[in-house]
């Protein structure tokens, strides 16, 4: 290194102070002693990290050929508590350590060969197969595609995903009130797979319902309030919102029912149905089960493969960026990788340039998908 690259080191350093950028990237040190940190990386690391730098159990993250100034920065947001939750008491070790003793033992890590792919995992991944696969035990039910084909039951095509999972999610954690026997469908679907079905019960073209329905007019003047949430013809934009439009009449005031009793509970709504009589719901029900049911305006995720190019612009990079350092995804394990990516999304690992990509990761099945494909990719 020539004094002039020292120089800006020290300039630079200083002028950080001790801000969290301090020791990440410092080149003005001498080279890690990889033979004293392969020492200390046997009896302190390789229990979980292994002496290649494969995590020894699912979850743990594999440290081979990792970028190495990632890796102290890693090790510093543990200790500043930016990243918590388990994992954080299994790091707790690198505590004994002293700086120079960290950044041999990381320095032998980051020196090791890429790890080879243990499992021959593809790297595709698509939202609408997965759904159309996961939905099948759905299919006596609610039909193939989320379109029923007897009177009765809810339709869950063109239902607005979110209102989906957070509705599934409830009926499977409450085992809820009203519908828990046919329910066992729901049992052992993760939230990745409940968000692949809800993707894809969204995307089929709704059915108007089988059973018949009567007479429109009489129940539009009970529906004013209804529709100020529900959209004019019961089809509304709004994700958290059922769309009424062409569900199935009975379902319809059994539901709505459901509501006023305080049976199913929902705040705002309740106002709307207090003092709603029997015969008024069923014809407001009817109102709605007669209105032609539309797509709802929902874009699907972007195509996983496409999605991870835009993660590669710091993911991917030849050479790190100091003011930036992001770890290489590439072959690391596919669970700590959601772990990682969830921490980020719910808030419980703090990084800024994460934060900004956080909202792509709104479905589960994203993380899950993204996952599948950085650990099948070739480690670098
Ligand atoms: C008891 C098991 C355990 C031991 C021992 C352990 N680690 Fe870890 N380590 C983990 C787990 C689990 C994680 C993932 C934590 C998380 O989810 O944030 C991790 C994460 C890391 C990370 C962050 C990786 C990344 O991609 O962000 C680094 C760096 C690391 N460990 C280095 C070390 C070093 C160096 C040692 C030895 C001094 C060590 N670990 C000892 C379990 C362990
Ligand atoms: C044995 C029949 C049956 C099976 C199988 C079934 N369901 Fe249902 N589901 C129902 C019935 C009946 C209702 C309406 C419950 C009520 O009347 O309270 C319902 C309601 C729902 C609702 C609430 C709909 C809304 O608009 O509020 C969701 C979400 C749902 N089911 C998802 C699923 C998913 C996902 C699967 C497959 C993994 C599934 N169901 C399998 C019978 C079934
Ligand atoms: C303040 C907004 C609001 C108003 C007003 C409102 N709703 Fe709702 N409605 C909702 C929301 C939000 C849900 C989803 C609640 C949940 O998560 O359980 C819902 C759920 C429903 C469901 C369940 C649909 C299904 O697929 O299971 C029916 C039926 C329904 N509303 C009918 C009505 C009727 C009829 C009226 C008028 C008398 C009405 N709502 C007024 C917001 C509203
Ligand atoms: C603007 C640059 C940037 C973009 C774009 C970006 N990341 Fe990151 N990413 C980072 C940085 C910086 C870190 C390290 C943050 C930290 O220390 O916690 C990181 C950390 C991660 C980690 C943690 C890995 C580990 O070893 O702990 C994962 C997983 C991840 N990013 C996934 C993604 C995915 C998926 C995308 C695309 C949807 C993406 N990132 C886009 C900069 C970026």
């Amino acid at each position: 290194m020539n004094k002039y690259v020292a120089g800006i080191s020290l300039l630079l350093a200083l002028l950080a102070g001790c801000s969290e950028k301090q020791g990440s990237g410092a080149t003005s040190e001498s080279p890690p002693d990889i033979a004293a940190g392969k020492a200390l990386a046997q009896t302190k690391c390789a229990g979980c990290h292994g002496m290649d730098g494969r995590g020894v159990k699912d979850g743990i993250p594999n440290l081979a050929a990792q970028v190495e100034s990632y890796l102290l920065k890693a090790i510093q947001t543990y200790d500043h508590g930016k990243r918590v939750g388990s994992s954080g008491d299994a790091m707790n070790i690198t505590k004994e350590l002293n700086p120079d003793q960290l950044r041999n033992v990381l320095g032998y890590y980051a020196s090791l060969q890429p790890l080879p792919n243990l499992a021959n995992m593809s790297a595709q991944y698509s939202y609408y197969d997965r759904g159309e696969e996961l939905s099948k035990p759905c299919a006596p039910c609610h039909g193939i595609g989320g379109n029923p084909s007897s009177a009765g039951l809810p339709r869950l095509a063109g239902q607005h995903p979110q209102y989906l999972i957070k509705t599934a999610t409830r009926i499977y954690q409450d085992g809820a009130s009203s519908m828990p026997p046919m329910h066992e469908a729901l049992t052992g679907l993760s939230q990745a797979d409940l968000s692949n079905i809800a993707i894809y019960f969204a995307l089929n073209k709704p059915q108007p319902a089988p059973g018949k329905t009567g007479n429109p007019y009489e129940g539009k003047q009970f529906a004013n309030e209804c529709i100020k949430c529900h959209g004019a013809t019961g089809s509304g934009d709004e994700s958290g919102t059922p769309n009424l439009a062409g569900q199935d009449v009975k379902y319809l005031s059994v539901m709505i029912k459901a509501y006023r009793d305080k049976v199913r509970e929902h705040g705002p709504m309740h106002k709307a149905l207090s003092g709603l009589k029997d015969r008024e719901i069923e014809k407001v029900a009817v109102f709605f089960a007669a209105e032609q049911p539309t797509q709802i305006a929902f874009t699907p995720p972007e195509p996983i493969v496409d999605l991870a190019q835009k993660c590669d612009r710091c993911h991917s990079l030849a050479s790190p960026n100091p003011e930036m350092l992001a770890p290489k995804l590439n072959g690391q394990n596919r669970n700590y990788l959601i772990k990682a990516m969830t921490a980020y999304r719910n808030g419980d690992r703090e990084s800024s340039a994460m934060h900004k990509v956080s909202s792509i990761l709104y479905f589960d099945a994203t993380i899950e998908g993204i996952a599948t494909y950085y650990s099948a990719q070739a480690a670098k």
